[in-house]
């Protein structure tokens, strides 16, 4: 599951980062850099930093850093191949067919042929819906539902045309491969010895959906009045499409999911369009179905808290009692938050209004407090309404991931129900001991923490730990090529007392004599290697743009000497450790050693 080295090489110089990031964040040019406010915390003065020579971004603040593949996936959500595909795509680079990887190129091929198929028929859709006079149907039911031009603009809404193959026709002219199409359940096949294919989605509005990456990768649509059924419909699942997989609207709120660091999730169109147009843009909506551990998952690629925003009827409950042992056992932290009078987040939009509705989402309890208590008023307060509660909500505390909260969690309920702590506890080894499930409450499994930023080409070299001097040894060297030649030629590499250092230093050296020319892009190529990443782009600060060259060169030499002092000077513990431990057989040659070393260190500090 590799592309050549070449090929990523190729399309991140295709790709200008200041390009990239500029589509997101407003950048201005400040000295050698850009700068702007960081998209990855909230932050009021600019602390995030661009290089366009060297290719990188470096926060300040939160210390987000990387390239720009590193960029598209922690900001986007998308995987280190999807990001290179992205970015091959916006340049016209050709992707070359990867060998080995499941399903091999053909899967590959088809997929893309259907995110084509889509894509046309997204685009046949919401030209219909644009070309219609307002007197028609679905413009005035899009009134009715208050979704004005700029929502239908923004989410490609569209129509699919009271006709029986309008789309289907469309496509053929396309030469579209109709099986595809069929396989997609954008049409069907005439049947009863007819040849040809007619549509599926029949005079209904519809929402395209589109993969965090932008490719479309089916459509819900509703009717327009209540005497067609069912009310929507889906586009089938497919290799692209899984009803229980994707969430609609994940394209356009990734970014503000990931800086709000919380994804509200509704459970519909209609609810996601409602808060969109109230400029809370941090939704995501399921296609109607529950929270599966999938739909857990792809959150977790922004953010590991969720707030479920579900209709306030007895379904809406149900759903967010059934997604809780989901999104707790995926370590993700849940509020949530039933709305009153049965009303749905856009129902609730329309009658009570935006500041009301902010207001009750500031204050969502925890979700799992939530549930307790509906489980609770279920129940009476005798003895045996109280083991009831706790056998239902046993299983739910087995399934948190996390040790500290389902302690915590614990405890609420033995107040809750005014029970002991370890009434509690043995509900929930009981759960885990019949399910099979999780953990006993005793033992402490560490949870898996989100990493900070998501794995790119692979991390090859941990820095974590790294002495202060190498650090800024190495940052220094990154500023120029004439200090990466100093360093060389100082012969420093092997001087690095901490492993992922020299690891780091040998990589450089390595790929700067294969490519001299291509030095500036050293610091984007080490960024996905490195971890963490920010520990080789902190010479976008001003601490070191702003030096000036005798600066910079004096700072480059001070570090080069230090680290080859500390160098020697843990050789020469080292030699006396040993020296110690052989006794005094063997110690003429290491002794000799030992003077040379000590000669070396004295002759290093009268040079300074
Ligand atoms: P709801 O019935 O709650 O509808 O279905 P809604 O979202 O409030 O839509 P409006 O306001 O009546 O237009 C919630 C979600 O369940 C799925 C859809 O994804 C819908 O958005 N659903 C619902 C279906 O897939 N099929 C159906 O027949 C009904
Ligand atoms: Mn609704």
């Amino acid at each position: 599951m590799k592309f050549p080295q070449e090929f990523i090489e190729k399309v991140r110089e295709a790709n200008n980062l200041v390009d990239i990031i500029g589509q997101y964040v407003q950048l201005r040019r400040t000295g050698g850099n850009f700068q702007g406010l960081c998209p990855f915390h909230n932050e009021k003065s600019p602390s995030f930093s661009v290089s366009e020579d060297k290719q990188v971004y470096h926060c300040f603040g939160c210390k987000a850093s990387g390239n720009v593949f590193t960029f598209l996936q922690n900001y986007q959500g998308l995987t280190f191949p999807e990001s290179i595909e992205y970015l091959a795509r916006r340049a016209a680079i050709p992707i070359p067919e990867l060998s080995g990887e499941g399903g091999g190129s053909q899967a590959k091929d088809i997929k893309h042929t259907f995110y084509k198929i889509n894509s046309l028929a997204a685009r046949f859709y919401h030209e219909e819906l644009l070309r219609l006079p307002e007197s028609h149907d679905v413009k005035k039911y899009l009134k009715a539902r208050h979704l004005n031009e700029e929502l239908v603009m923004a989410y490609k809404l569209g129509y699919a045309p009271d006709d029986w193959s309008m789309l289907a026709r469309h496509l053929e002219d396309k030469r579209t491969p109709m099986n595809a199409a069929e396989q997609l359940g954008i049409v069907k096949r005439r049947t009863g010895g007819k040849s040809g294919h007619y549509d599926f989605f029949r005079h209904r509005l519809m929402f395209p959906i589109f993969s965090p990456a932008g490719q479309c990768i089916g459509f819900g649509g509703r009717v327009l009045s209540k005497e067609q059924n069912p009310k929507y419909l889906n586009s089938l699942d497919s290799p692209v499409f899984h009803k229980g997989k994707v969430f609609y609207g994940l394209d356009h709120s990734a970014k503000f999911i990931r800086s709000e660091d919380e994804a509200i999730v509704v459970e519909g169109y209609m609810d996601w369009l409602a808060l969109a147009k109230a400029s809370i843009n941090n939704i995501v909506a399921t296609l109607g179905t529950a929270l599966t551990t999938d739909h857990a998952k792809a959150l977790k690629r922004y953010t590991n808290r969720a707030l479920l925003l579900f209709d306030g009827d007895s379904a809406g409950k149900t759903a967010a009692r059934r997604s809780l042992p989901i999104l707790l056992a995926e370590g993700v932290h849940a509020r949530g938050l039933f709305l009153p009078d049965e009303l749905d987040p856009d129902e609730f939009l329309q009658e009570r209004g935006e500041p009301a509705l902010r207001q009750l989402i500031q204050g969502a309890p925890d979700l799992f407090d939530l549930v307790c208590a509906e489980v609770w008023l279920g129940h009476k307060g005798s003895p045996t309404g109280k083991i009831q509660a706790l056998d239902e909500i046993g299983p739910i505390l087995a399934l948190t991931s996390d040790p500290r909260l389902r302690r915590l969690y614990a405890q609420n309920v033995a107040v809750m129900l005014d029970v002991e702590l370890r009434l509690v506890e043995q509900s929930v080894a009981r759960a885990a001991n019949s399910t099979g499930a999780s953990v006993p409450i005793q033992k402490v499994v560490r949870p898996a923490a989100a990493p900070v930023v998501a794995p790119s080409e692979g991390v090859k070299f941990d820095l974590t730990k790294l002495p202060r001097v190498e650090l800024e040894l190495l940052n220094v060297i990154l500023m120029k090529e004439v200090y990466l030649k100093e360093a060389l030629a100082a012969e420093v590499g092997d001087k690095f007392s901490h492993p992922g250092a020299r690891a780091v230093f040998e990589r450089l050296a390595e790929v700067y004599r294969q490519m001299p020319s291509k030095f500036d892009t050293l610091s984007a190529l080490l960024t996905g290697e490195v971890k963490p990443a920010e520990s080789i782009t902190r010479h976008l600060s001003e601490a070191y743009t702003s030096l000036s060259a005798d600066a910079a060169t004096k700072l480059l030499q001070d570090c080069i000497k230090r680290v080859k002092e500390n160098s020697l000077r843990s050789q020469s513990k080292e030699m006396v450790k040993k020296l110690r431990g052989a006794g005094p057989a063997n110690s003429t040659e290491q002794l000799e050693q030992i003077m040379n070393v000590q000669k070396t260190r004295r002759s290093l500090s009268r040079d300074s």
